[in-house]
């Protein structure tokens, strides 16, 4: 079985862009991979060294995320990212493999960059060697686990572009040692904010979240942007710039042929569609909710499973890191401890 390797900074609760963008792609996966989730507190600790406490309280509710999404800790390794210093090792070696100029130059990274600018000034000051640095400790992520195939959204292509020129050179120099890690996309395209706006992110303020409750979920979907040109209950509308329509075309598909009629003829209201589409992401989210329930009430079993999966990925993190350290020769005592 190949090895995956995917995961998240614990910066926050996951939204039902995340289901859709990589989730989903992560439960169907983890029975025919060997799969490695990582739970990266270090990479979100490049923005966050401020608010140490914010990072620690997200990584169990990240771990409750996916375990309430179907995540199974019997086919999945959920580790934490600072528990392996492996990770850590190899970011120092790989780091003479990368310029600073590249670093620069990762698109992702860029963006990031001149969001800092902007809001921290442009001096610079605000970019830390850590902060450009993180697509490195990245590849360390992703060779420490000989990961083969990470199923990723699309800005982190950068990064995994970044991941395989560093184990390539390294292989070039030091010999075959690491895995070239390969970006799977998931199919869904990225879903839109209930606004209108291309992304839902937790920044935006339009996302719903995995761990939403009923009376939220409907009020975020009553203020879903809808076709401007349709005031009154029965006047038709045009459903393709309607994000409750868009929404309905992901939460029920079977009766979607009914809504977008009823909606161009004027049979439809507005306010009925919405509730209707409230109703089918809460009837979605059940399943989910009633996990999280459950892992909520069991908090130690949460800890067991990040314990045991931190444990796994320790071992398979310290094979590779033998081979890197005989390869670079600085495999010192080795012999001395045989
Ligand atoms: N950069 C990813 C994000 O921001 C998180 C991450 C860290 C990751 N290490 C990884 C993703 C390794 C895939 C593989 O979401």
């Amino acid at each position: 079985m190949k090895n995956i390797l995917t995961g998240d900074r614990p910066t926050g609760s996951l939204h039902i862009g995340h289901f859709f963008g990589s989730l989903k792609k992560r439960v169907e996966m983890q029975y025919d991979y060997n799969t490695y989730i990582i739970i990266a507190d270090v990479q979100a600790l490049t923005d966050n060294f401020e608010n140490p406490q914010k990072v620690r309280d997200n990584v169990r509710e990240l771990a409750i995320d996916y375990l309430s999404v179907g995540i199974d800790p019997s086919h999945s390794c959920i580790f934490i990212q600072s528990m392996i210093p492996q990770i850590a090792e190899l970011t120092v070696l790989y780091s003479n493999l990368v310029s600073v100029s590249r670093l620069y130059r990762n698109p992702t990274t860029k963006a990031e960059v001149a969001q800092k600018k902007k809001l921290f000034g442009e001096s610079g000051e605000s970019i830390t060697y850590g902060f450009l640095g993180y697509p490195v400790s990245q590849a360390a992520d992703l060779t420490a686990f000989d990961c083969e195939i990470c199923p990723v959204g699309d800005d982190q292509l950068p990064h995994l572009e970044q991941a395989r020129e560093i184990a390539r050179k390294f292989n070039h120099i030091y010999g075959e040692t690491l895995k070239e890690p390969e970006a799977v996309l998931s199919k869904m395209p990225r879903i839109k904010g209930l606004d209108g706006n291309e992304k839902m992110g937790k920044s935006l303020g339009n996302a719903i979240y995995l761990k939403d409750d009923e009376e939220t979920i409907t009020k975020k979907v009553m203020a879903a942007v809808t076709d401007p040109s349709k005031v009154k209950k029965d006047d038709p509308a045009n459903p393709d710039i309607c994000m409750v329509y868009y929404y309905h075309k992901l939460f029920n598909e079977e009766n979607i042929e009914t809504v977008c009629k009823e909606c161009k003829n004027g049979h439809r209201g507005c306010v009925q569609c919405k509730k209707e589409l409230a109703e089918r992401i809460i009837e979605f989210l059940k399943p989910i909710h009633e996990k999280r329930k459950y892992y909520e009430s069991h908090l130690e079993e949460v800890d067991k499973i990040l314990m045991e999966g931190t444990k796994k990925a320790q071992e398979k993190a310290s094979e590779v890191m033998a081979r890197v350290r005989k390869n670079m020769k600085i495999d010192y005592f080795d012999d001395a401890k045989k």
